[in-house]
């Protein structure tokens, strides 16, 4: 189990060094992530490197029995890089320039760039490749997190290539694109520049297609990075740190680059809900790659310093955050960072070792929690979860474009079913709808708007093979180049449905936040639902709820039908949370699919892990275990255990008589 955080020493003066170290082994500390900002100080002018100062502070890590996760340190270039060579900054939509003074001023497409940072991944490697303190490299960090997007000359020079490579003749890109409409049609490649600033809209297949370019722009950088390091001899796990669902990268695509899954995570400790959001963002990094511990890579101890207003963590929300990670399939816990910045933007943001120093709440906490880590058996990644939700960056990318029926946000409504199913305490993974899905009981699929051909196959063929379906409304509507498939929509998936989706129905919407909404029946209860009021043609669907009210009062609303040895329901419509919840456990009833546990309240939370069930109290209020439980539980509340707030037990595999 990793327990550690960012460390800075460059920040410091040498002195403080050998107090970080003792304090380190006091906390129970046996990685750090070094050098992650320290370009400048490796690197004080093109050619001039500086490693006596890392030398020693890697020895005396290593001598303190400190592993290392090494920075490529390429996440920010010095301001001599950039004076020296403009053409590496990048350009936001309307052509402005993104200067240095911050971090992250790069251009991920630039070819200067690409050097500078070659040359000094390759200079760390070459030096520490077979350094006995390094045990894990940091490529970069957090790639995409400020710069979405980079539109400058260098962006479109790469995004051309990018498209020769996908199309190779420029025709097919048209016809990909739809250039027919709007006098678009490109002649030449050389034609096509990055969705810069417009007059109207811009094509929604272009837009696709340079969100894609973007996320393999970055998924190229890390890539020179890592073969970099493997070149130098570095045999160690490398990583680089995701940031939950982060919408410019598809993470799903870069999974398989990356030895393990980092991911840095920040919930809001004054949203009472944010322990379930932070769920999905665990569950989805555990999916990422399955069977490989990820590593929760960065979390605040405390507060953090760039939200509107920085809430402290309540006494035990770290650990029972901390806890919740591993229960989903974390083998390390990290923080940003390990000693509180006296200067720069982040020093109001808290750290393990707070300015206001140990004698703190937050350093108590980090000393409980390593010695906690340090006392957890060895387990494996796998986590019982019998239910995958569906979640797709291209779809996403593609679904929010503008022109839509209606706009909503489809994480949000991903995460919304998440919330609504993690509410009966029933653990799901996250996946792909090309992803093999044969071993969950129930698939839950929100607006699945894009589609490829493979992946509704693969979809299809999973109910086919006995598996249960829950597809939910502006479902298979275009394929992926966002184009309308002949002869009407849902034209891939209607055959298991059986019916076809005739229109959307859009509902009308208060800005972002949805208001309208439309009954429908559930079975004796009802069911709000909001965003679309599908209008449906069944051919062999089962109806099991229709509108209650609205302009499509009395229509079908929610269809069932058995496609080989599985079935597959349609919901034509977004229900609120409360209604996912209630359409969520009318499926789950037939399928076999139960909660961990039991009668739980609605703020703890009940995963099993290798065996190992795992209950977490997110909440300020104690939680007593009262019958009737499952056997771990009731050991515990045999024992008389009350679980405190915020507080959490592991229990070990029940003993088999
Ligand atoms: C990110 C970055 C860190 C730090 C933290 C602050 O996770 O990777 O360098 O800026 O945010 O929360």
């Amino acid at each position: 189990m990793y327990y550690g955080g960012d460390y800075n020493p460059e920040q410091w003066p040498e002195p403080v060094w050998d107090d970080d170290i003792r304090l380190m082994r006091a906390a129970g500390v046996n990685l750090v992530s070094l050098g992650v900002f320290a370009w400048a100080r490796i690197q004080r002018a093109e050619g001039e490197f500086d490693f006596g100062w890392l030398d020693r502070i890697l020895a005396k890590l290593h001598a303190g029995g400190i592993g290392v996760n090494l920075a490529t340190a390429t996440a920010s270039p010095p301001p001599w890089a950039s004076r020296a060579y403009p053409e590496i900054l990048p350009k936001d939509a309307s052509g402005a320039t993104y200067w240095h003074g911050s971090r992250q001023a790069y251009a991920p497409t630039s070819p200067v760039y690409r050097r500078l940072a070659a040359e000094l991944t390759g200079a760390v490697a070459e030096r520490y490749a077979s350094h006995p303190a390094v045990v894990m490299w940091h490529v970069n960090n957090e790639y995409g997190c400020h710069l979405h997007a980079d539109y400058s000359d260098n962006a479109a020079v790469a995004f051309r290539a990018w498209l020769r490579g996908r199309y190779d003749d420029i025709e097919a890109l048209n016809e990909a694109w739809g250039t027919a409409f709007w006098s678009q049609r490109y002649g030449d490649f050389e034609e096509v520049v990055p969705p810069r600033l417009a007059p109207y809209s811009l094509n929604p297949s272009g837009l696709l297609d340079f969100k894609r370019f973007t996320s393999d722009a970055m998924l190229e950088l890390y890539r020179m990075e890592k073969s970099i390091i493997r070149a130098a001899g570095g045999t160690q796990p490398v990583t680089t740190n995701f940031m939950g669902a982060f919408e410019p990268i598809d993470y799903r695509s870069w999974a398989a680059d990356l030895d393990l899954v980092a991911d840095d995570s920040y919930p809001d400790p004054a949203d009472p809900a944010s322990f379930r959001e932070a769920a999905f963002t665990r569950d989805l990094m555990r999916s990422l790659k399955p069977g490989i511990p990820w590593v929760l890579m960065e979390q605040a101890p405390d507060a953090v310093n760039w939200r509107a207003s920085n809430a402290p963590k309540a006494p035990g929300q770290m650990a029972a955050l901390s806890v919740q990670a591993v229960a989903r399939g974390a083998d390390g816990v990290m923080f940003f960072q390990w000693r509180q910045s006296r200067s720069g933007s982040e020093k109001f943001h808290s750290a393990m070792v707070p300015h206001a120093g140990t004698g703190t709440r937050t350093w108590k906490e980090i000393v409980e929690l390593g010695r906690d880590l340090a006392a957890f058996p060895r387990l494996s990644a796998t986590v019982d979860a019998p239910v995958a939700l569906i979640y797709d960056w291209h779809n996403r990318w593609a679904v929010e474009n503008s022109d839509h029926p209606v706009r909503f946000d489809y994480l949000e409504v991903v995460r919304q079913w998440h919330a609504a199913i993690h509410r009966q305490h029933v653990t799901v993974d996250i996946r792909h709808p090309g992803d093999d899905l044969s071993g969950y009981a129930v698939v839950v699929a929100p607006q699945l708007y894009l589609l490829t051909d493979a992946s509704a196959a693969n979809v299809a063929a999973y109910v086919a093979g006995g598996g249960t379906l829950l597809l939910s409304a502006f479902s298979d509507v275009v394929d992926e180049h966002d184009r309308f498939a002949a002869g009407g929509f849902t034209t891939r998936l209607g055959t298991t449905l059986g019916l076809r989706v005739r229109d959307f129905g859009a509902l009308p919407i208060d800005g972002t936040h949805d208001t309208a909404t439309v009954t429908v029946s559930l079975e004796g209860a009802s069911v709000k639902g909001r965003l679309f009021a599908e209008e449906l043609d069944l051919a062999d669907a089962t109806v099991i709820g229709d509108f209650r009210d609205g302009r499509l009062q009395g229509r079908p609303a929610f269809t069932s039908r058995k496609s080989g040895s599985g079935r597959a329901y349609y919901l034509a419509t977004v229900p609120d949370e409360e209604g996912m919840r209630a359409v969520t456990a009318r499926i789950f009833a037939g399928t076999g699919v139960r909660p961990a546990v039991e009668h739980l309240p609605q703020h703890v939370e009940a995963v099993v892990r290798d065996g190992h069930l795992f209950v977490v109290n997110h909440s300020e209020r104690p939680f007593t275990p009262s019958s009737p439980f499952g056997r771990r539980i009731e050991a515990a509340s045999e024992a008389g255990d009350t679980i405190a707030a915020y507080g959490w037990r592991v229990f070990g595999p029940p003993a088999t008589s």
